[in-house]
C-alpha cells in the first residue's frame, strides 16, 4: 500500500524483547524507508488513545501473550476492535491463538479464523504454536 500510513502503538517494555525502545523502532522504519508514513505512540493496548473506527486495519504481532491475564488481554481484543472501522480487518500473530476466537466473536467480530503458522515464527519452540488470527469487524 504505497500511500497507507500506520500508526504504532507499544508500551516499550525491555523485558518483553531486548533493545526494544520507540527510537529503535522509528529507525526501522527509516531503513525501510517509511518514516514519513509511520507515527509512533506510548500507549497500552487495553486502553488505546483513539477514536472509534479510527483504522482500516489492525495488527498486533506477538504482543497479546504479554499482556496479563485473561481479563487485560480481553480488555485489549476488544480495544482493537473499538478502534476498526466498521468493515475493518483484525490480524493477530500470537502463541496459543485459539484463545482469542470467542473473545473476539464476543465483541461482535465475524469470519473469526486461526491459521497456524510455521516452527519458525515460534522460535523454534514446539510448545510456542503460534497461530494468525483473522477476523472482520461487521459493516453495521
Ligand atoms: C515479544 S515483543 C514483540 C514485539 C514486536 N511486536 C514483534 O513482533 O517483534 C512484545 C511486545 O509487546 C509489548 N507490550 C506488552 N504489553 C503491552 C501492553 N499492555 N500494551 C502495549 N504493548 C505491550 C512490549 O512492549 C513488546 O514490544
Amino acid at each position: 500500500m504505497p500511500n497507507g500510513r500506520a500508526v504504532g502503538a507499544d508500551i516499550w517494555l525491555s523485558r518483553d524483547q531486548s533493545g526494544n525502545s520507540r527510537a529503535s523502532t522509528q529507525r526501522n522504519a527509516l531503513l525501510e524507508g517509511v518514516s514519513d508514513r509511520v507515527e509512533l505512540v506510548h500507549a497500552d493496548a487495553r486502553d488505546l488513545p483513539f477514536d472509534p473506527g479510527a483504522f482500516d486495519v489492525v495488527v498486533s504481532s506477538l504482543v497479546f501473550h504479554n499482556i496479563a491475564g485473561d481479563d487485560g488481554r480481553d480488555r485489549a481484543l476488544q480495544e482493537a476492535v473499538r478502534v476498526l472501522r466498521p468493515g475493518g480487518q483484525l490480524r493477530i500473530v500470537d502463541f496459543r491463538a485459539d484463545r482469542y476466537i470467542e473473545p473476539l466473536q464476543a465483541a461482535g467480530c465475524r469470519d473469526v479464523r486461526v491459521r497456524r503458522l510455521d516452527w519458525r515464527m515460534g522460535f523454534g519452540i514446539p510448545v510456542n504454536i503460534t497461530g494468525l488470527v483473522s477476523a472482520r469487524k461487521p459493516a453495521s
